[in-house]
């Protein structure tokens, strides 16, 4: 199977259409820093599928490295979570959620992250709800892949966001979406939230050419933080 980054990918086993796709990270294309390895599977959940805007996001934590240094890392939606296992390649504390009613993508979060020797936290962690668990977090990096899609879940997820970001003073929520509908929607929750966007960037302006080509649409990335900080 393709992936957006011109991955390699190994073959499907058993008919279930699994892959493993590689993805490189380094300042020079021939020259990659490192590779991480990707579990998907087409055929079943959104979170088992190497989405463009995670690809984008891996990148731009790459590319940020320096600005990130020493800070814990909080993925939500993080699915296959190859930001945050980039993250956790540049020796970041990275914790990765997902829905908690989603037991296979956490599995495969768990069987990723082995199959890179990284050591993340797993977590369920569904937008909107309050279990125990997240009162105890206190990221100051959150990274969100494409989880701007369905407009009915956007309350919930700019509420947890919220939370996140009061829980942890200091803290930005780092998104790539899809920008189908111009930023109004983005906009219109994030005042409503008592959040302000400090930086938008259009991807193309920092994607390797490598990676670049295989990109199509007006994907976006903003930086979002408290509108009291
Ligand atoms: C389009 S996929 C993106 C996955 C991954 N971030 C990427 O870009 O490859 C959206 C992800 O959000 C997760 N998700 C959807 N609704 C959620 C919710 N209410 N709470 C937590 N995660 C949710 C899905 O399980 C899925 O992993």
């Amino acid at each position: 199977m393709d992936t957006e980054d011109g991955a390699d990918s190994g073959s499907s086993s058993g008919g279930n259409m699994t892959t493993v796709s590689q993805h490189t990270f380094g300042d020079k294309f021939d020259k990659p820093a490192f590779t991480i390895s990707i579990i998907e599977n087409m055929k079943e959940e959104y979170g088992l599928f190497v989405w463009p805007c995670s690809v984008i996001l891996a990148e731009y934590v790459w590319q940020q490295r320096l600005q990130f240094s020493g800070v814990s890392v909080l993925e939500l939606g993080a699915g296959t979570c190859l930001p945050g296992l980039v993250a956790a390649k540049l020796g970041l504390d990275v914790t990765l959620t997902d829905d908690s009613n989603k037991l296979e993508v956490l599995d495969n979060m768990r069987r990723v992250c082995d199959l890179n020797q990284l050591n993340c936290k797993v977590l369920g962690l569904t937008w909107g709800v309050w279990d125990e668990s997240i009162f105890t977090l206190k990221p100051k990096l959150i990274l969100g892949a494409d989880v701007l899609y369905d407009a009915s879940a956007f309350d919930d997820l700019f509420a947890t966001v919220t939370f996140l970001l009061q829980n942890s003073p200091g803290s930005v929520f780092i998104t790539t979406y899809h920008n189908r509908s111009g930023h109004h929607l983005i906009e219109f929750l994030m005042l409503k939230w008592g959040l302000k966007c400090v930086k938008l960037i259009d991807v193309f302006s920092f994607m390797p050419p490598n990676k670049a080509s295989g990109l199509s649409g007006n994907i976006q990335l903003a930086e979002i933080v408290l509108i009291s900080e």
